[in-house]
């Protein structure tokens, strides 16, 4: 199969910025798993494997990263998998339904570690805000970064709320969990001795939430 052909396959096309189906795209009910700045697509494309049973949606805005993913997947191992090349921010709720995400994970967020170019960073308090909007009741949102001061402004981010709880003591983890996979990101900085900070938090509901989510 060439390139184009896996990306027919595999590639949403969201110009149009409609509301997904999951059920539609992938034909079933499973959970839906969420990488945001997929990279080079190790994460998708061995995490995949693990959790067959769950679907997975990678999103990158690099046209060439995201033909580079596309490249070295396979229509039949990784049918549960499809990307789309987008910027998230707040107004990725317009194509992603609310409540429809049970994991967000964002492996090596760019740290912008510059006081003047914090603004970029895509962990603010409104995109937290957006990440409640996306998770269903009791999501996890998944961070590894090998950046220490970034870690912690996440953690401080995430600490100053009500509506998600860290769960790792003190914020964060220096250890990987099982399943784990090492992206290129995380390969790269850890050859240069950066080891990474894991961060996991779990949205709280609120009785609404209760009642309208499964
Ligand atoms: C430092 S790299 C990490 C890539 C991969 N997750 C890894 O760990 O190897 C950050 C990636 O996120 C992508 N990215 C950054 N901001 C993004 C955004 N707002 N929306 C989509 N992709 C984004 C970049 O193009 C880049 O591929």
């Amino acid at each position: 199969m060439n390139l184009e052909e896996k990306r027919a396959f595999f590639e949403i096309d969201v110009t149009e910025r409609k509301l997904l189906d999951f059920k539609e795209i992938f034909g079933n009910d499973n959970q839906v798993f969420l990488e945001i700045g997929s990279g080079m697509g190790e994460f998708l494309r061995m995490r995949s494997l693990i959790n067959h049973n769950r679907n997975f949606i990678g999103i990158e805005i690099k046209e060439k990263r995201l033909r580079q993913i596309v490249n070295n997947m396979d229509v039949e191992r990784h049918k549960n998998v499809r990307v789309m090349r987008l910027f998230v921010d707040e107004a990725v709720t317009e194509i992603i339904p609310e409540g429809s995400i049970k994991h967000v994970f964002i492996n090596h967020p760019d740290p912008w570690p510059k006081q003047k170019h914090h603004k970029n960073r895509i962990i603010q308090d409104k995109f937290i805000d957006t990440l409640n909007k996306l998770l269903k009741r009791k999501g996890i949102v998944w961070i590894a970064t090998d950046d220490e001061e970034y870690a912690k402004w996440i953690v401080e981010k995430f600490s100053k709320r009500e509506d998600f709880v860290s769960m790792y003591e003190g914020g964060f983890s220096r250890l990987p969990e099982a399943g784990h996979i090492v992206t290129y990101f995380e390969e790269m900085k850890r050859k240069e001795g950066f080891d990474p900070y894991f961060l996991k938090f779990r949205k709280q509901c609120s009785l609404e939430n209760l009642v309208t989510q499964d």
